[in-house]
């Protein structure tokens, strides 16, 4: 049912400092800031050749990452972002087999102007998981 990897998400607290390390550092092709306040993050992407980096930053008081930054103030690898060439099937299927769609279950725009959900980590080996549709 899932097909390509989208992205790798990683929480920090600095962005213009993990953004010279992807850039400076590692070599890789690294965008501007882009602030989404309807889900509380500042994106940078960095692009690979086959797939994406998001590097996010919590953005105002209730961002949904400054939980996860409390307990990693390091950063971390925040979720993973599968495609999915139907979403609302793959909720049903999803849901169907157990398991828990985060939110009110309706999937939102993400930040690739596509719908996305997001699901539970503990029913993904620990890995909190947004699918994306392709
Ligand atoms: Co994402």
């Amino acid at each position: 049912m899932i097909g390509r990897l989208n992205h790798v998400a990683i929480a920090v607290k600095d962005l213009k400092a993990a953004s010279a390390v992807y850039r400076d550092t590692l070599g890789a092709e690294v965008s501007e800031p882009v602030p989404q306040p309807e889900h509380g993050v500042t994106v940078v992407f960095v692009t690979l050749p086959n797939t994406k980096i998001e590097l996010l930053e919590p953005l105002g008081a209730d961002s949904p990452i400054a939980n996860f930054l409390e307990r990693n103030p390091a950063g971390g690898i925040h979720h993973v972002c599968y495609e999915v060439n139907d979403i609302i099937a793959a909720r049903d299927r999803l849901k169907a087999a157990g398991a828990r769609v985060l939110g009110d279950g309706e999937p939102k725009i993400g930040a690739h102007g596509k719908p996305v959900l997001f699901l539970h980590p503990k029913d993904f080996l620990g890995t909190l998981v947004e699918l994306e549709q392709a």
